[in-house]
């Protein structure tokens, strides 16, 4: 007899422009990291229980980093009406937790994929996008809904908070050097403390949420007929406002320091910041190895790279 069986995909991202200004309306630009595979597997079970890196038993009994996830899979079955069900829910995933690289959007839109195949239902866009969202809340306090689309997009996205993406074709060559500064990203903190200094100084941060929103604008036509070196220069000018805007810190600003000194054409933090991960751009395929090598000598834990 076949066991029943429920799977759910999703992939890792990476925020190329627009982190923090695009919660206030101004447009994103996010690439998918589709060798950042997640996977869901969900088979019958007498209890609800889980299988991830961060807990192994009673979903219950899971500690308060998967407080989404609880809610996720609580909201889908009540979406579904199958609130009494239960079952085991095995997560397989390359992303890396609290890096800035969609971790906790993937993970929510896998297990809502997951869920409905299972119960051999299909799920439209929206409903799996609100039941993502209502995790992604709890995951980072004001969520713009940009890692919800990105971690299941084929395509890169160009996105602006309540609307439907739009799908971005890149005539660029050139790859992106990514690396993890060991520190956990603080999306929700670097979210909240920066809605607190526009509460301060609308004036001056408006005008940094602008100035950001305008690169990425620049940065969509560059993508399309221009070359690496306007998106490097570009990605630049984007970290100068992000330091401005207080959600870079020393171990990100030193890793962007050392790409910019070992031949990267520009470099940014990528994601909500304070920890987390940044990239390089880079030419060729003999400075992407120079890069990573700086930037592990430097004290990146981890480096990844991905293909424009
Ligand atoms: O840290 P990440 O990868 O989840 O990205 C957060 C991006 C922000 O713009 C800071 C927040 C948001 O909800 O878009």
């Amino acid at each position: 007899m076949n066991e029943r069986i429920g799977i759910g995909k999703a992939h890792g991202k990476i925020i190329l422009s627009g982190e923090h200004s695009v919660v206030y309306f101004e447009p994103a630009i996010a690439l998918p990291f589709k060798e950042l595979t997640l996977t869901v597997e969900i088979t019958p079970s007498e209890q609800m229980t889980i299988e991830s890196a961060y807990h192994r038993g009673l979903l219950s009994d899971a500690p308060q980093e998967l407080a989404n996830l609880q809610l996720v899979i609580k909201e889908t079955l009540a979406n579904l009406q199958q609130n009494q069900e239960t079952f085991h829910l095995k997560i397989d995933s390359l992303i890396p937790f609290e890096r800035g690289m969609g971790s906790s959007a993937a993970v929510a839109n896998a297990i809502v994929l997951a869920i409905f195949d299972y119960f051999n239902k299909e799920v439209d866009e929206q409903t799996l996008f609100n039941l993502v969202q209502s995790a992604e809340m709890i995951a980072h306090g004001n969520a713009s809904g940009l890692d919800g689309k990105i971690t299941i997009s084929k395509q890169p996205i160009y996105f602006i908070k309540n609307q439907t993406p739009t799908l971005l074709d890149i005539n660029l060559n050139g790859y992106l050097v990514v690396a993890d500064t060991g520190e956990k990203g603080k999306t929700a903190e670097a979210v909240s403390s920066l809605k607190r200094r526009k509460e301060e100084s609308p004036f001056e941060i408006d005008q940094l949420i602008k100035r950001l929103g305008m690169i990425t604008k620049q940065i969509k036509i560059v993508l399309k007929e221009g070359t690496i070196r306007e998106l490097g220069h570009l990605l630049n000018e984007s970290q100068q406002h992000l330091e401005q805007l207080g959600v870079s810190n020393d171990s990100l600003d030193h890793l962007i320091e050392i790409a910019n000194n070992h031949g990267a054409l520009g470099a940014k933090l990528t994601g909500g910041g304070k920890g987390g991960c940044m990239f390089a751009v880079a030419d060729t395929q003999d400075k992407v190895a120079h890069l990573e090598k700086a930037l592990l000598d430097a004290g990146a834990t981890q480096t990844w790279v991905l293909q424009l």
